[in-house]
């Protein structure tokens, strides 16, 4: 059989936000499957065999079925492409390390053309997954070589460029577990964890509360340590010296062993430890002087070493660091011994989530200082059973978290304290971390802002500890009003009057003290003042609110059609109004057509309301009414009629009601009534006004929103009365129509 066969991919749009199929980002794909819409996988001769073959673990995935094994059977029993590549790309993402936990394929209203769908943190890795799939299934249906292993190198690849680094990761995972939402804000490690002033930004392991000057101290060793000793943190004394007959002199001076250091290094580079003579302390300040800005010679302090985590004053984890050695055999040589002894553990490696890093025998000059003091080079060969010592330090690995003596932990507190870190990893060198510093003659050697977290989190011995919570959790204590990271967000879907609701609430929350963000058709609006006049609806305009930090509260419109396109711009909201399913025609493009299609997609904005939020829905609309299931949170039904059965049931319930009762607008909750204002009142306008019937669609829903905002009746209804609904007062001044 000669075939020519492809799987065209028609439109790939990345949702980034909550979506149709599922809350998260995902990429939706739309392919057409041509010839081989007759084809489902039975069909093809010997197709089944060689994709398992190549993915092995296909076998392991569920699918529809719900068990393991349950794609197998769908195979087997013959499934359609577009579900197949569904599959396939899910597995590169698991064999690159990625994994997805969603995955979706549909049909739709055209022969042989499909949804696919799966979740993606991130929009290049998903399209890289998505093009090696779409090869490798390609390949595997022509019979065609395939390389499996070059695809996830390149799928992985991705992942590495494309990903957050293991330590911001541990943060961002630890506010998702809390239900904080995150932004990322650039292409590295600045992630907003929150929402508009709530927001906390962290960049890696240092958070928007890490002081500049904070960290630049810490950042000079010498300066740390005049400040920790001068509040009794015990730190071994030093001088700082311009040459190596300096540095000589002071070794001297301070008495032998001393270590010689650059004053401002990290990871370790250019640091000699337990130096004992004039040839190792003039070597060691050669060597100090290419990794950083000066040298210091200090008093050696003997033990091993520790990296001790303090959080809001808080110590939260420690580990400690084991010297490496090798032992001869008698025919190796010291660089072959290395290799085999201590880069053969699997936690080492040169990839930013190794715990620790791979030992360079060659280029490490402290290394090659450290065996020539051992009267070695990396080629010669040690005799048997002879050891040698490879690096003293830079291998903190071991948890020793719950053996810190109380004391050492009060140490390292006030040391972070003194420099004035909220984040800070505190190295101290000690025999035994399990008693008091003094008595040991245990010191503080250096202050860390920004700390690595890794061998926290992947520790080579001992359990993980949940620093990123920690982290977290001191960016939003639990008991406080931030605990959350939210500002009340309204989200407004639908077409009938939509930008006056969304308007009118902005409006409402402005009068009750907030300042206020809108993105509406009308444009974007910061707390009253208008600084963009294109239609903003939607998810671009959305997210600027939510990272802007004066924002307090944010009214966000979305269209059917931005919910198609982007998905909403945040994960949850407290209010979700839904109006009506108007404009189905509108939305061929998207394969809806009728009103159930439409009220799936708009259900969007009803799935995501908090469990302490409110869904506020037109009851008039039997489809709109129904999606009240589908809300975490709490119920208003709005209607000018209080006696369709909707509300009436709803209020039988407990259930709260906005409607209109001989001219006036009532707020039900049961069967208590509070008449807010004659509805006239509330929408007549003297001349340069809108026309009530402008306004007149938007007042229920817009007082039901405002009312589940806790914002008072009585100011609702005289917000209601002076609300400006010409557009010309809040026109921005010139220049910052053109900086918005
Ligand atoms: N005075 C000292 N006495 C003993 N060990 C030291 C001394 N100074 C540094 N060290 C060891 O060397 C390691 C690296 O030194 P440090 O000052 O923390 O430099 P870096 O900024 O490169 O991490 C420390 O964690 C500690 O184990
Ligand atoms: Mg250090």
């Amino acid at each position: 059989m000669s075939m020519k066969n492809d799987i065209k991919l028609l439109r790939i749009t990345y949702l980034r936000g909550p979506n149709i199929w599922t809350y998260r980002p995902a990429l939706e794909v739309w392919l057409d499957l041509g010839e081989l819409e007759d084809c489902p996988s039975h069909v093809l001769p010997g197709f089944n065999d060689r994709l398992i073959a190549l993915l092995p673990a296909l076998a392991e995935h569920h699918c529809g079925v719900g068990e393991r094994g349950g794609f197998l059977q769908r195979l087997v029993s013959g499934t359609w492409m577009g579900h197949v590549l569904e599959h396939v790309v899910i597995e590169l993402l698991n064999l690159a390390g990625m994994p997805t936990g969603f995955g979706q394929t549909r049909s739709t209203s055209r022969r042989g053309v499909y949804r696919m769908v799966f979740r993606a943190r991130d929009e290049h890795v998903a399209r890289a997954a998505l093009a090696q799939g779409h090869r490798l299934l390609m390949a595997t249906i022509n019979q065609q070589p395939v390389d499996v292993p070059a695809a996830v190198a390149l799928v992985r690849a991705q992942v590495d460029d494309s990903y957050l680094g293991p330590s911001t990761a541990s943060i961002v995972a630890a506010a998702s577990d809390r239900r904080i939402p995150h932004i990322r804000l650039n292409e590295g490690n600045l992630v907003q964890l929150g929402y508009g002033a709530a927001q906390r930004r962290i960049w890696t392991a240092e958070t928007e509360l890490t002081s500049a000057i904070s960290a630049g101290i810490a950042s000079d060793k010498d300066l740390t340590k005049q400040l920790l000793k001068s509040c009794g943190v015990p730190v071994p004394d030093g001088e700082i010296v311009g040459s190596a007959d300096a540095a000589w002199a002071a070794a001297q001076d301070i008495g032998l062993p001393v270590a010689v250091k650059p004053t401002d290094g990290n990871h370790g580079r250019g640091v000699a430890l337990d130096l004992t003579c004039e040839a190792d302390v003039r070597a060691a300040y050669e060597v100090a002087q290419l990794h950083g800005s000066e040298v210091m010679v200090e008093q050696f302090t003997r033990g091993h070493e520790h990296r001790m985590l303090v959080v809001g004053g808080r110590l939260v984890a420690a580990a400690r660091g084991d010297a490496a050695w090798i032992v001869g055999d008698g025919h190796s040589s010291v660089a072959e011994l290395v290799d085999g002894q201590i880069n053969t553990d699997p936690r080492r490696g040169l990839a930013e989530d190794c715990p620790l890093n791979l030992v360079e025998t060659r280029t490490d000059e402290n290394i090659l200082l450290e065996l020539q003091r051992q009267g070695l080079t990396p080629d010669d060969i040690p005799a048997a059973d002879r050891r040698v010592l490879i690096q003293r330090n830079g291998n903190v690995a071991i948890d020793c978290t719950d053996t810190v003596h109380p004391a050492v932990a009060h140490a390292v507190s006030l040391a972070a304290r003194v420099v004035g870190l909220d984040v800070a990893g505190i190295d101290v060198v000690a025999e035994d971390i399990s008693r008091p510093l003094q008595a040991q003659g245990g010191a503080v050697v250096e202050v860390n802002a920004g700390p690595g977290l890794l061998m926290h989190l992947k520790p080579a011995v001992g359990a993980p500890r949940p620093v990123g919570r920690a982290i977290v959790d001191h960016l939003f204590p639990e008991d406080t009003s931030n605990a959350a990271g939210r500002i009340p967000v309204v989200g407004v879907a639908g077409s009938q009057g939509t930008q006056t609701i969304a308007r009118l609430v902005a409006w409402l929350a402005h009068l009750s003290g907030r300042y206020v963000g809108l993105a509406c058709q009308d444009g974007l609006f910061l707390d009253r003042r208008r600084v963009a006049q294109v239609n903003c609806a939607g998810f671009e305009s959305g997210r600027r609110l939510l990272m802007n930090v004066a924002v307090e509260a944010a009214v966000i419109e979305n269209g059917a059609e931005s919910i198609l396109r982007d998905g909403l711009a945040y994960d949850r909201c407290q209010v979700g109004v839904v109006t009506d399913l108007d404009g189905v025609h509108e939305l061929a493009e998207f394969d809806v057509f009728t009103p159930e299609q439409l009220a799936r997609v708009l259900r969007t904005q009803v799935d995501v309301v908090l469990p302490d939020g409110v869904a506020v829905l037109n009851a008039a609309d039997a489809l709109v009414a129904e999606l009240a299931t589908l809300c975490d949170g709490e119920v208003i039904f709005y209607a000018d009629d209080p006696d369709i059965p909707s509300i009436a049931t709803h209020r039988a319930g407990g259930g709260r009601a906005v409607f209109v009762r001989g001219g006036q607008v009532v707020l039900a909750s049961g069967a208590a009534e509070t008449r807010l204002a004659r509805l006239d009142r509330l929408t007549h306008r003297d001349g340069h006004g809108a026309p009530s019937d402008t306004l007149r669609p938007g007042v229920l829903p817009a007082v039901a929103s405002a009312w589940a905002l806790n914002i008072s009746p009585d100011l609702i209804a005289v917000g209601i009365e002076t609300f400006e609904a010409d557009l010309k007062p809040y026109f921005a001044e010139p220049e910052l129509l053109a900086a918005g």
